[in-house]
C-alpha cells in the first residue's frame, strides 16, 4: 500500500439509536478512487452490535493499492493500469513484476525477474512421486491442490512468513511451479511422462510446451496459441478481493505457510460459482447443444424453483460488462480465425445465448452480463486443452494475484488475524439432559 497515512473524514456519519436515542460518530477512511470506507471498528466496543453482511456484498475487508474495479463502469485496473492497454501491450511475466512490485518494469529488471521465474519452474524429483498416488482419472484440480499443499514439505526454507527473504524465494517458487505442476496433471491424467521445462521459452510457450510435447519428436508452440495463452493469463492475474483471494488472505492471517495459503485459494476457486464457472460454461454449452433449445435454458435460469444458473453469466461486482470478457470474446475470434477454425458451433452457440440473455429483460434487470468465464473454455478447447483443465488454468494466472495480496497483507502493519463474527440464532442456554430422560 501506499507509504502516505490513509485520508480520514472525522466524524463524517453519526449512527442514531433509535430504540434510546443513544448517537455514535463514525469516520470515513477515504481511498485514492472508488467508494469510500465508513470505519465501523470500533461500532462492537461502542454499541454491543455487530455488523451484519454475509458475502460481504457491502463490506471492504481490508485496505489494497493492487487492483481496482468500478461494477457499474465495467473498469479493472491493475496498479492503476487498464486491463486492455496490459492485454494489449504486456506479457504474463511483467504484469506479475506490476502485481507485485506496484510499477511497470525498466529493461533491465524485467529480464532478471524473467530470468529470476523461469529458473525456478522445476519441480523436486520426490514431487512427481505425489502425483503418482492419484488416480489416473483424478480431477486435475484435485491433484494441484493436493501438491501445492505439499510443497510446503519440501521448502521449509521459504514458510517463515515474516522473514521477507522466506516471502521472496516463497512467492517466486510458487509462481514458477505452477504451469510445472498444472501440466504435470494433465500429462499424468492421458499417460504422457512428464515434461521438463525449458528456460529458452517464454511463459507462455514453456506452459504449451510442457502441456503438449511429444518426447518422440521436436515441438514447435504455435506463437498464435501463446499469444492467446499469456494474453488469458494477464486477464485471470487478480481481481481484488474476490472468494479465493479472500481466502488466501485470511489464511495467511493466522501465519499459516504461503503453500498452504495458496492451496486454500485453490480449493476456493474451484468452486463453479467461482473459478470453475469456466468449466461450467463447456458443460452447458455441451448440454444446450444446439441453438434452437437456448430459450429453454433461458427460462431454466430465471426459474426461481430451477437451480440451474446460466454459467458465465453474472457477477457480484460487475454490473456491466465485465471488461475481461469482451477482450476475451475478441480473443477468441481471433484464435478461431488465425487456426482457420471457421464456423465453431461452440462459439456460435455462445454468441447466440449471450445475445438472446441479453435482450432478455430478467438479465436485463438483474444486471447480469458474461463474465470473464463465458469465453474463455471456447479459446481453450480450440488450444486442445481438456475442460478439466479449465481451472487449471485459471489457478495458474491467479497465483500471482494470490502472491501480491498475500505480501501485502502480511507487510501491513494494522494487519490482524481475520476472525468474523456472527448472528446467532440457536437455542439459548438449557441443562444436559441423560440419556434415560430423552425422548
Ligand atoms: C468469477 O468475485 C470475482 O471477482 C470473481 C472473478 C475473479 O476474477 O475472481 O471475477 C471470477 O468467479 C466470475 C463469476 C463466475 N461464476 C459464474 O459464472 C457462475 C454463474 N454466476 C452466478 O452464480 C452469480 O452471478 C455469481 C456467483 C457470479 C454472483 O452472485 P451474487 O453476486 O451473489 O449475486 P446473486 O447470486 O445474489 O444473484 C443476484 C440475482 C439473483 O436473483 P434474485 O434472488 O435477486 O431474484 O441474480 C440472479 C440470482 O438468482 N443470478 C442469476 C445468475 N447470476 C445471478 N440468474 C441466472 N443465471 C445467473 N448466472
Amino acid at each position: 500500500m501506499s507509504d502516505a497515512p490513509t485520508p480520514v473524514e472525522k466524524n463524517a456519519f453519526t449512527l442514531k439509536d433509535n430504540r434510546n436515542g443513544d448517537t455514535y460518530d463514525l469516520d470515513i477512511l477515504k481511498g485514492t478512487t472508488g467508494p469510500d470506507v465508513i470505519d465501523v471498528r470500533k461500532l462492537y466496543s461502542e454499541t454491543g452490535c455487530f455488523t451484519y453482511d454475509p458475502g460481504f456484498t457491502s463490506t471492504g475487508s481490508c485496505e489494497s493499492a493492487i487492483t481496482f474495479i468500478d461494477g457499474e463502469k465495467g473498469i479493472l485496473r491493475y496498479r492503476g493500469y487498464p486491463i486492455d492497454q496490459l492485454a494489449e501491450k504486456s506479457d504474463f511475466l511483467e504484469v506479475c513484476f506490476l502485481l507485485i512490485y506496484g510499477d511497470l518494469p525498466t529493461e533491465e529488471k524485467i529480464e532478471r525477474f524473467k530470468t529470476r521465474i523461469m529458473y525456478h519452474t522445476m519441480l523436486h524429483e520426490q514431487i512427481n512421486y505425489f502425483f503418482r498416488g492419484f488416480r489416473r482419472d483424478s480431477h486435475p484440480m484435485a491433484i494441484m491442490n493436493g501438491v501445492v499443499g505439499a510443497l510446503s514439505s519440501f521448502y521449509h526454507d521459504s514458510t517463515d512468513i515474516h522473514d521477507p527473504k522466506h516471502r521472496f524465494i516463497a512467492s517466486t517458487r510458487m509462481i514458477a511451479k505452477m504451469p510445472t505442476i498444472a501440466a504435470s496433471a494433465y500429462r499424468y491424467s492421458i499417460g504422457m511422462p512428464f515434461t521438463y521445462p525449458r528456460n529458452d521459452l517464454s511463459f507462455s510457450e514453456n506452459f504449451l510446451y510442457m502441456m503438449f510435447s511429444n518426447p518422440c519428436e521436436e515441438y514447435i508452440v504455435n506463437p498464435i496459441l501463446s499469444r492467446a495463452m499469456d494474453r488469458i493469463l494477464i486477464l485471470h492475474a487478480d481481481h481484488e478481493q474476490n472468494a479465493s483471494t479472500s481466502t488466501v488472505r485470511i489464511s495467511g492471517s493466522s501465519g499459516a505457510n504461503p503453500f498452504a495459503c495458496i492451496a486454500a485459494g485453490i480449493a476456493s476457486l474451484w468452486g463453479p460459482a467461482h473459478g470453475g464457472a469456466n468449466e461450467a460454461v463447456l458443460n452447458m454449452l455441451d448440454e444446450i447443444g444446439s441453438k434452437d433449445r437456448v430459450p429453454e435454458y433461458i427460462k431454466k435460469a430465471k426459474d426461481k424453483d430451477d437451480p440451474f444458473r446460466l454459467m458465465g453469466f453474472g457477477h457480484r461486482v460487475y454490473k456491466n460488462f465485465d471488461p475481461r470478457a469482451q477482450i476475451m470474446r475478441q480473443t477468441a475470434h481471433e484464435v478461431l480465425g488465425d487456426l482457420g477454425i471457421k464456423n465453431d458451433p461452440l462459439l456460435d452457440l455462445a454468441m447466440e445465448l449471450e445475445r438472446i440473455a441479453l435482450e432478455d429483460e430478467y438479465f436485463v434487470e438483474k444486471k447480469l452480463y458474461p463474465n470473464v468465464d463465458f469465453y474463455s473454455g471456447i479459446i481453450y478447447r480450440a488450444m486442445g486443452i481438456p475442460t478439466s483443465m479449465f481451472t487449471v488454468l485459471f489457478a495458474v494466472a491467479r497465483t500471482v494475484g494470490w502472491v501480491a495480496q498475500w505480501n501485502e497483507m502480511i507487510e501491513d502493519p494494522t494487519q490482524k488475524i481475520g476472525r468474523p463474527r456472527q448472528l446467532y440464532t440457536g437455542e439459548v442456554e438449557r441443562d444436559f439432559v441423560d440419556m434415560k430422560d430423552r425422548t
